[in-house]
């Protein structure tokens, strides 16, 4: 686990946007690299300086982007994943159309879990019978969530989907989420955390222990384990 704590979430986001970028480079020109996207609210500022600072140099028709989770709500709400994810960076850049698979929050929710899981396991290569991405890019909720596997649906750790239904234990609101098993098959894991809030859980990750889900992808991921983070998260003066 490689630990990256910057002065500010500014900084921690551009050295987050630069790893990506050199993982990217690293990759066969002609051979995709599979990102898949957390929302939340701590990627936005990630998504705009990505947009406003390095698009000329991120070769958008080599990378597809996925998500990580969805809120069951159309693509026009507030608490859209991919709509924050256009706003800030999608409406500002070239990708090609294709390149970008959102998850449909407004169809039912079991049944977009299955199609997307599906529409999944058709463009990612899998990893012992699990989508294996190149990159899983995680948030964490200060309640231990990661994707949308909240304390007390642990099940969905363990689980043999690689997408399913979490519901918001405060809201309610129903989730489609990218499973524990793919997380951990991602051949890079990269959280991104900020802002002093984040600090437990952030200290949860780093102790490797299965506190709660976040901390448990982060303790049993199989391949590489990297948090991008700033001071206040990271506690430090
Ligand atoms: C979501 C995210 C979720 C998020 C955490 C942190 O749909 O909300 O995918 O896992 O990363 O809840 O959210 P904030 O960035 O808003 O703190």
């Amino acid at each position: 686990m490689i630990i990256h704590i910057h002065d500010t979430a500014a900084k921690a986001a551009r050295a987050l946007i630069e790893r990506i970028l050199q993982v990217v480079a690293k990759q066969p020109a002609d051979q995709k690299v599979n990102i898949a996207l957390s929302g939340g609210s701590t990627p936005a500022l990630m998504f705009r300086l990505w947009a406003e600072q390095y698009d000329a140099q991120t070769p958008w028709e080599q990378i597809r982007l996925f998500w990580v989770d969805e809120r069951c709500v159309p693509p026009t709400d507030k608490e859209s994943n991919y709509g924050m994810t256009r706003d800030n960076l999608l409406s500002k850049i070239n990708i090609p159309e294709e390149n970008v698979v959102r998850i449909k929050g407004e169809n039912t929710p079991e049944e977009e879990a299955r199609r997307y899981e599906a529409k999944i396991r058709s463009m990612v290569p899998e990893e012992e019978g699990f989508p294996a991405f190149d990159i899983v890019l995680l948030g964490a909720g200060d309640d231990g969530h990661t994707s949308s596997i909240f304390p007390g649906q642990e099940h969905l750790l363990t689980t043999n989907k690689a997408y399913a239904v979490g519901t918001h234990p405060k809201t309610g609101q129903q989730r489609i989420a990218l499973t524990g098993m793919p997380i951990i098959h991602a051949q890079h894991l990269i959280f991104l955390l900020t802002g002093k809030n984040k600090a437990p859980v952030l200290a949860d990750i780093i102790d490797q222990n299965d506190a709660g889900p976040a901390a448990y992808v982060g303790h049993h991921a199989l391949h590489t384990v990297e948090i991008y983070t700033d001071k206040a998260a990271a506690q430090q003066a």
